[in-house]
């Protein structure tokens, strides 16, 4: 729908229409839509295994707000990882419709999806997912880099990142040479150097103690208050429920409770 009146207001405007007028119906457009980063309605996904199919997603609404700090919760198999990996880009629904930032999914190619998440969004993953033979600043540089961000600028961002987390001084780090709680901050500085609209973390303090979880979520909330950036992540952990703003509760692929604090 917005695709169709944001057409109908571009051919518009190049077909001679005053630039004010189009200006001031292109801004209110995009400013009430703004308001949700996210907008996935009735979102379908069924994998199939051989003969059996499993559903996934059954049907899931939901908006996110540009800003919030929501969590995702629900059992194991209930869909968190599928409904962030479908928000992200990274897989598709099978029905449905999927916005992000304004950008519907369904239409987009395999490549447009793939200069999307580099644009708008970071991962971070439960398992860290850095790249071993890197070190800790290469790694933060690395989104930077397929960005084409100059070699400096990329360096010199990074160092402040790495800073702004609490690892002033292990630059040169390799993975393997770094706590789990350590890594994570990496992953972290790493989904939110590109300033992305959009941080999407699955089980980001799965593989932490409590007290490294703890910092790990306090470093995310002074992000999202600081950058901006809107979060969702998936857990199963109590201690992350209560830190979010907004829990979203999971269950069979539909979304049974949202309740905002
Ligand atoms: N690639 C896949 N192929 C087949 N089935 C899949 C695949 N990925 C997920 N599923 C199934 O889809 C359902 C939802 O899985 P999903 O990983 O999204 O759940 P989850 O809520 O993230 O679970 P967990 O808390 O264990 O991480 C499960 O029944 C799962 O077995
Ligand atoms: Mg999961």
């Amino acid at each position: 729908m917005l695709s169709m009146v944001n057409f109908i207001l571009h051919t518009w405007f190049f077909s001679g229409v005053s630039f004010a007028f189009y200006f001031i119906l292109h801004t209110c457009l995009y400013a009430e839509h703004k308001m949700n980063i996210v907008e996935c309605r009735d979102v379908k996904k069924v994998y199939h295994q051989g003969h059996l199919a499993v559903t996934a997603l059954d049907g899931i609404t939901l908006a996110i707000e540009q800003g919030g700090f929501v969590a995702l919760a629900g059992p194991s198999g209930s869909g968190k990882t599928t409904l962030l990996n479908i928000i992200g880009g990274l897989d598709r629904a099978d029905e449905g419709s999927v916005t992000l930032d304004g950008n519907a999914l369904g239409e987009m190619s395999e490549a447009m999806l793939a200069e999307l998440r580099l644009r708008k969004v970071g991962f971070v993953f439960q398992s860290f997912n850095l790249i071993p033979v890197l070190s800790a600043v290469e790694n933060v540089e690395f989104g930077m880099l397929l960005q084409g961000v100059p070699a400096a600028e990329r360096r010199q961002r990074a160092w402040a990142m790495l800073d702004d987390v609490g690892l002033a001084g292990l630059y040169h780090r390799r993975p393997s040479e770094l706590s789990g709680g350590q890594q994570q901050r990496v992953a972290v500085a790493r989904a939110i150097v590109s300033d992305p609209a959009i941080v999407l973390a699955d089980e980001p303090t799965a593989n932490l103690d409590s007290a490294t979880g703890k910092g790990l979520l306090e470093l995310m909330l002074r992000m999202n208050e600081t950058k901006k950036a809107t979060f969702i992540f998936s857990t199963h952990d109590k201690m992350v429920m209560d830190f979010a703003r907004r829990l979203v509760m999971l269950r069979d692929g539909k979304v049974v409770e949202d309740t905002r604090k």
